[in-house]
């Protein structure tokens, strides 16, 4: 599981590497954000060595955004691929900005855009502390589920006893551990998620694709894996960062994505295949850029081989999960679907319906079982969405037993 720790300016960050080196002990994948401030408390370059990853400040998101890409898109792709989001230690100014929705650094924008449970562990003067004005703050996070964890009493860097102190790092480790998916009913389960849209070649420069984002895909890998399965995803190209302790793929083509998946099939007890597959690909890759003409051109697509159907013939004691894109006589058309290629379920989008479906980060879906039930889940977030459609995988395995 992947942790996004967030530092903050206060003489408590120098702890931020011993925290961060427990919760590598407990095998969580730790991804850490500082605040400018915190950088003068403890180096990014510290915490980047311990992480093994990139440490994320917001001198790091101006500089490096490739031209032309919007640099908020960072933080939401960070927010997407972790599964709790701590913040210690907090200063009583980032929980003024956490409180009052004020995005005006990569910490606190991150903050507005996690969909995972938040734990804060703050530290600071115990006057400022008592302040009711911190306080105040304090309630108002508490009210929106956020887990604070209280400072301790203690020597204070100032020199006074008194109230302020970060919790002990075993206590923050602690809440960590609950604040994670206390499910674990997939447990000894293999899934196989296919996600992302697939791209056709045409030449080395043209592709035929579809507007497939990857994220239900992506979200119902980080679901399946925080409760307890062990997760294969096979991806076409996307913008998102691949989630943590999933098995990764990345795949181009319909052909390559059929590839992937059919040598991890036979390890896979649950199969949902969330991926816009091409259905028709060029009938030959030009390997020279086509130059212009003033010509008509035809262009020949032969069809691609519909994986879900193939897998559907030989399934065997698996789950086989499908997703339906449809913009017109959408339920018939499903039932069909489920029956021809042998599901266990169906998930629907209509993607006629403004706000959810490609690239938004809710969705609504109806929901088909092999046996006639059909329901309508509401619009959700697509994290939630994830959660919905494994509840059903689980009501039909406890079916089977
Ligand atoms: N699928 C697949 N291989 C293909 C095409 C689709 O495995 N070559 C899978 C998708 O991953 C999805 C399901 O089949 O889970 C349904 O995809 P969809 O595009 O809705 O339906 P199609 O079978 O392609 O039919 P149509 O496009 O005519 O609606």
């Amino acid at each position: 599981m992947r942790i996004l720790l967030g530092v903050t300016g206060g003489i408590a960050a120098y702890k931020s590497a011993e925290l961060l080196r427990l919760l590598q002990k407990r095998d969580y994948d730790v991804v850490v954000a500082m605040t400018k401030n915190a950088q003068r408390f403890i180096t990014s370059l510290t915490l980047a060595t311990l992480s093994r990853h990139r440490v994320i400040t917001d001198m790091y998101a101006e500089e490096e955004a490739p031209l032309g890409r919007d640099i908020d898109i960072e933080h939401l792709r960070v927010a997407a691929s972790v599964d709790l989001f701590l913040v210690a230690p907090a200063t009583a100014n980032v929980l003024g900005k956490f409180a009052h929705g004020i995005a005006d650094d990569f910490l606190s924008s991150l903050f507005l855009a996690v969909q995972v449970p938040v734990i804060i562990a703050p530290a600071m003067n115990v006057h400022m502390w008592n302040h009711p004005t911190v306080q105040d703050n304090i309630r108002k996070l508490r009210s929106q589920g956020i887990n604070i964890i209280e400072p301790e009493e203690g020597y204070l860097a100032e020199g006074v006893m008194g109230k302020g102190r970060l919790a002990s790092l075993e206590t923050i480790v602690n809440a960590v551990v609950k604040g994670t998916d206390p499910r674990q009913d997939f447990k000894g389960e293999t899934i196989l998620i296919t996600a992302g849209p697939t791209c056709e070649d045409i030449d080395p420069v043209r592709y035929i694709t579809n507007r497939s984002s990857g994220k239900m895909g992506y979200q119902l890998a980080v679901a399946s894996q925080s409760r307890g399965a062990r997760t294969i995803l096979v991806s076409g190209p996307t913008h998102l960062l691949p989630p943590a302790n999933v098995e990764f793929f990345s795949v181009r083509s319909a052909m390559e994505m059929r590839e992937k998946v059919l040598q991890n099939w036979s390890r896979s007890t649950i199969l949902v295949k969330a991926a816009a597959v091409a259905d028709f690909k060029p009938r030959e890759f030009v390997s020279q850029k086509i130059k212009k003409s003033s010509e008509e051109r035809c262009l020949e697509l032969v069809p691609t081989p519909d994986i879900l159907s193939e897998l559907g013939k030989q399934k065997g004691d698996r789950i086989l999960v499908g997703f339906a894109a449809e913009t017109e006589g959408v339920l018939e058309n499903a039932r069909k679907k489920l029956r021809e290629k042998n599901l266990d379920l169906l998930i629907v989008n209509d993607i006629t319906q403004e706000g959810i479906g490609f690239d938004s980060d809710a969705n609504a879906v109806t929901i088909l079982t092999r046996d006639g039930k059909e329901f309508n889940v509401p619009k959700k977030s697509k994290r939630e969405m994830a959660d919905e459609i494994l509840d059903s995988i689980v009501a039909l395995r406890n079916q089977r037993v």
